[in-house]
């Protein structure tokens, strides 16, 4: 079976390359020319663990293949999969299709045969239909059901642990109501059926409203853990005891119950303005998933603010400009991705106080390829700010250390050794800020030590 992938960014790139490794024929497909010349060089864009050895194995074996040119490769593809972004529409925060539609009228005049159309993309519901509406219009003796298909397979895989949720995903959901469709996506899915995983099969409208409803959900979670954090701090309780004591009980589950600056990356703050507008626009909104994006921008402000109050009560013991370092900026640990991360919000406030910031994290350290990377999401302050290319040198001469990310390496750090490196004086103690709860109070004795839910 032929599969072209559209679009070879974080799902594009991963899916296609284990899809490859089940031995169906994959051609990755994306406009970005630089992208695809340095995947035919084998150098992966991306840092996702396992990607790299997938890939390589993908090309030496021809069943992994890039390329920009579309029509070189979709007439005899039996299954195309469009897995192109879907930001937030700024005006009114639905997800943007743009992408979507350009893609489906790319491929739609060099369709040949009977093909499917998946889409991988996180669509608002009846997406499909507007894209099997707009094949219509584009091509008119194309019928549906007959020469195509459209089908929403949404995508579950997490960034940084993409490959192994990809190859035993909890669930797969296909929504289409096409019997040859039907059995095309078993045929795709049947290595996943053999390991026993539940492929459920519903119509196109539910499957679409699925993804949607499972970012909702998790992002809920998210949430409410963070404002019973801001209750154990006034009541000196323990959150992580709290997340167990309620987590132990099986109807609400112990996953996605940690504490932190709130959920960032590609997914969840786009999926949940989507899923509020989606609703709104039926005349149905959903108060809950309003008041998770609302508690979510509150808890990023409030903890920059915490930040501010540190760096304000040093600012009067010291007289001069606060030295603030930065340990990880990228929404969470395992990937190279930033976008929505704390971070980018927290950096230039920080900036306009007049402080000096310095960054560390395992991605963007000092002359890393990717500080390239960086200027598409923080162009107006990047060339202000520092890197380091140690922890240690993170902590060298800082008045101030915040922790944004849970990256391994932060696990075991030596604290008492990092401390004495800091600015530091009887007056001023090193400011130790976890906002990951990365850290034993015991450990951090030494600092003034500011975290989250947990007594200090
Ligand atoms: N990143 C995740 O963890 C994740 C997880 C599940 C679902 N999703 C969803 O998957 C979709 C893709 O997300 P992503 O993070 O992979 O995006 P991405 O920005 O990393 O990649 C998108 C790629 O599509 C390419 N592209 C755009 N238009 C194209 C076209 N007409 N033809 C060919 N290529 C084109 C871009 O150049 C880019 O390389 C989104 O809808 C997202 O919500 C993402």
């Amino acid at each position: 079976m032929k599969i072209v992938m559209i679009g070879s960014g974080y799902v594009g790139l991963v899916t296609g390359a284990c899809f490859s490794e089940f031995g169906f024929d994959v051609t990755c497909v994306d406009i970005d020319t630089k992208k695809i010349e340095n995947l035919n060089k084998g150098i992966i864009p991306i840092y996702e663990p396992g990607l790299d050895a997938l890939v390589h194995k993908g090309i030496q074996t021809q069943k992994l293949a890039f390329t920009t040119q579309l029509k070189d490769v979709i007439h005899d593809a039996d299954i195309v999969m469009i897995a192109v972004g879907t930001p937030t529409n700024e005006s009114d925060g639905q997800a943007d299709l743009g992408y979507v539609f350009k893609a489906i009228a790319d491929i739609t005049p060099h369709m040949d045969d009977y093909t499917v159309i998946v889409t991988k993309s996180t669509v608002p519901v009846g997406t499909g239909k507007k894209i099997v509406e707009l094949i219509h219009n584009l091509r008119p003796e194309y019928r549906e059901g007959v020469d195509f298909d459209v089908v929403s397979n949404p995508e579950f895989l997490r960034e940084g642990s993409a490959i192994e949720d990809f190859m035993k995903p909890d669930r797969v959901v296909v929504g289409t109501s096409s019997p040859l469709a039907k059995k095309m996506m078993q045929k795709l899915y049947h290595p996943l059926h053999l390991m026993e995983t539940p492929i459920l099969i519903t119509d196109r409208n539910t499957s679409e409203l699925i993804k949607y409803a499972a970012n909702g959900f998790l992002a809920l979670k998210i949430a409410f853990i963070n404002e019973m954090a801001d209750l154990c701090e006034i009541v000196n309780g323990e959150v992580n005891d709290l997340a167990k004591g309620i987590g132990l009980d099986n109807r609400i589950g112990q996953k996605f119950l940690n504490a932190g600056p709130g959920f960032g990356g590609s997914c969840f703050p786009k999926d949940t303005r989507a899923l509020a507008s989606t609703a709104h626009s039926l005349n149905k909104p959903s108060l809950l998933i309003d008041s998770v994006i609302q508690s979510n921008e509150s808890r990023k402000d409030s903890l920059i603010e915490r930040v501010q109050s540190e760096i304000q009560i040093k600012k009067e013991i010291l007289n001069r400009k606060i030295n603030v370092s930065i340990l990880g900026i990228t929404f969470k640990a395992n990937t190279d991705d930033i976008r929505e991360a704390i971070s980018l919000k927290m950096i230039p406030a920080l900036l306009k106080n007049d402080v000096s910031v310095k960054i560390y994290d395992p991605m963007y350290y000092k002359n890393s390829d990717r500080l390239q990377h960086l200027k598409d999401y923080a162009n107006d302050w990047v060339d202000q700010v520092d890197f380091a290319n140690s922890v240690n040198n993170a902590f060298e001469n800082a008045d101030i250390v915040v922790f944004l990310t849970e990256w391994n390496e932060f696990r075991g750090l030596n604290l008492k050794k990092l401390y004495k490196t800091m600015a530091i004086s009887n007056l001023s103690p090193g400011v130790l800020i976890d906002y990951r709860n990365l850290f034993d109070k015991e450990d951090a004795r030494d600092f003034r030590f500011v975290t989250i839910g947990r007594k200090t």
